[in-house]
């Protein structure tokens, strides 16, 4: 059973180091880095569980609960519903504690936070080439269609 190796909850704020370093190892990824500016604001929100980000920590219960991976997710109004949707903006495992089944777990645990506050749609975006996340992703949800652009507001 999952459960008994792997927990799901919210972050605390003695987690902030390893957050820190499953959330640039994430960066990485995805070639990116952020200013410290935006790991403070991201982190406050994080700890204070009042949103817009939110997120969801998983550890591993034989490495002393170690945080192994985690989910920032957002709860949206929109034009689309009366009722708040939900977007997974991020979702990693550390890469030697993967194809165990956790991001799965954690998106399963997106869900019933989406559910939890009567979000009428989860949804969110990958590269096309994140060929992994995407098997995954077709396993679990529908794919639509959209693509997505970025304009540059300098
Ligand atoms: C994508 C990612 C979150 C998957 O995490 P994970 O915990 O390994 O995924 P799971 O163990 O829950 O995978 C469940 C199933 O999805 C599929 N899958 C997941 N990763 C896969 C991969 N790299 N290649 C092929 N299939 C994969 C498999 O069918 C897997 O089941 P199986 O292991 O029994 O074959 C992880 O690889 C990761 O953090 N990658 C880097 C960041 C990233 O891409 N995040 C998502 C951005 S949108």
């Amino acid at each position: 059973m999952l459960s008994d190796i792997a927990t799901i909850n919210a972050f605390l704020p003695s987690d902030r180091s390893e957050w820190e370093r499953l959330w640039s190892s994430y960066l990485t990824f995805y070639n990116t880095s952020l200013d410290q500016d935006v790991y403070n604001s991201t982190w406050t929100q994080i700890i204070s569980g009042l949103g817009p980000v939110y997120a969801i920590a998983l550890r591993e219960k034989n490495q002393q609960d170690t945080v192994v991976g985690f989910a920032h997710y957002l709860l949206q109004h929109s034009a689309w519903t009366v009722g708040k949707i939900c977007y997974l903006q991020d979702l990693f495992i550390a890469p030697t504690h993967r194809r165990r089944g956790y991001a799965s777990v954690l998106i399963h645990a997106v869900a019933e936070k989406a559910q939890q506050h009567h979000c009428e749609k989860l949804y969110w975006l990958t590269h096309e080439d994140n060929i992994g996340a995407r098997i995954l992703y077709n396993s679990i949800a529908k794919f639509n269609g959209f693509v997505r652009y970025d304009y540059n507001l300098g």
